[in-house]
């Protein structure tokens, strides 16, 4: 029996993903841009066993068994693995796998489980079978969730939307030490799994919003050069308002979405509110928010600015007796390093 085990770290976009041009490939309508966070913090951990005394492929995800069969993304990404292994150590037909992974932070609730979860799959698969290219494993993640290629490189990644499986790939715009003073704030508002998942939230979108194909038409790829900049410069200020203003109209798209799709809630609006209270304070971008489809807000700002930003959240989260705090937990990121096994 052979067994391995990876680790994979979540990737929180600063440019969104949201709308495929190709379902079945997961070609996504834009580019996206993302900040991989380090490990130690929310990432997934993945065991794979293989063998020939199983007699069938099983995997459990958070102590649930999840039927692969029923799951045409989890089939694909193992499929392509075994096609893929054909070049390399092969994948004898009697020989099956039992996968086991774990989040240690909450799953589906809008902090990129789906991106950590398959990024750490897809490595490990790969890993068992001797398959090393990032290019690859970074496309196979991509055909688990869109967002999963952009995980398995560290620093800050844009994802080019491209046209096919080809074309469509991730690549490094820094590594983790090039900018190191960045960190982000992780604010638990609210774990539990949300109502729209981002694959169905995404479809409804593409089929009735306008809003959606004025952003990919006009808008994301000014956002993408911005920021881009912004980063080559280390720019924090401009980095901080291209990051709130595209996050603003990833939600504005939901809100233009029929029937409309709610992922932020009332407290992340008012971490919305303090933030920008916060900048207007200090004449500057000291911080800025962004939020995936969930009400959790990621945070982005400076080490030197880690101290204040966090004394500021919970004090205006802390409930009147004082003893509880309605933002459950809060981490962030000393570096960003690469997944690993
Ligand atoms: P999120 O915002 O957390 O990424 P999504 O709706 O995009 O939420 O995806 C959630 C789905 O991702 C889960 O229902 C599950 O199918 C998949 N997923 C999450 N974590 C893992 C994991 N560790 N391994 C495999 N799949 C995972
Ligand atoms: C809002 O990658 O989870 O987090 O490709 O259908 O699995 P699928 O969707 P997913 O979508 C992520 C959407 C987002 C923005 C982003 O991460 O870029
Ligand atoms: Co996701």
């Amino acid at each position: 029996m052979k067994i391995i085990t990876a680790q994979a770290p979540v990737n929180i976009a600063v440019i969104k993903y949201w709308g495929k041009k190709d379902e079945n490939l997961i070609i996504p309508l834009n580019d996206s841009i993302s900040g991989t966070l380090s490990m130690e913090h929310l990432c997934a951990t993945t065991s794979i066993a293989f063998s020939n005394e199983f007699d069938s492929n099983r995997m459990w995800l958070n102590n649930v068994e999840v039927k692969i069969e029923d799951n045409k993304r989890l089939v694909r990404c193992i499929e392509n693995v075994r096609k893929l292994a054909e070049s390399t150590i092969g994948w004898p037909s009697d020989h099956h796998i039992r996968i086991c992974s774990k989040n240690n932070f909450p799953t589906a609730a809008g902090l990129a489980s789906s991106a950590a979860g398959y990024a750490c799959l897809c490595y490990a698969l790969c890993k068992l079978f001797e398959i090393n290219d990032p290019k690859i494993i970074s496309s196979l993640a991509r055909l688990g969730s869109g967002s999963a290629c952009r995980s398995i490189y560290g620093g800050i990644v844009r994802w080019i939307a491209g046209y096919d499986h080809q074309t469509s790939i991730a690549r490094q715009v820094i590594t983790e030490n090039e900018w190191p003073e960045i960190r982000i704030l992780v604010c638990v508002v609210n774990d539990h799994r949300k109502d729209t998942s981002s694959t169905f939230g995404m479809q409804l979108s593409c089929q009735t919003s306008p809003l959606i194909k004025y952003r990919a038409e006009h808008v994301v790829l000014e956002h993408c050069d911005q920021i881009t900049k912004a980063i080559m410069e280390r720019n924090f200020e401009k980095f901080a308002e291209i990051t709130m203003k595209d996050s603003n109209q990833f939600h504005a798209i939901c809100q233009d979405t029929y029937p409309p799709i709610r992922y932020m809630n009332d407290i992340s609006w008012s971490i919305v509110n303090l933030i920008h209270f916060i900048n207007n304070l200090f004449g500057y971008n000291v911080a800025c928010y962004t939020f995936d489809a969930g009400p959790n807000a990621c945070i982005y700002c400076l080490d030197n600015n880690v101290p204040i930003l966090i004394k500021s959240i919970r004090r205006m989260f802390q409930k009147s007796d004082g003893t509880e705090l309605a933002i459950n937990g809060i981490t962030y990121q000393t570096d960003q390093i690469n997944i690993d096994q």
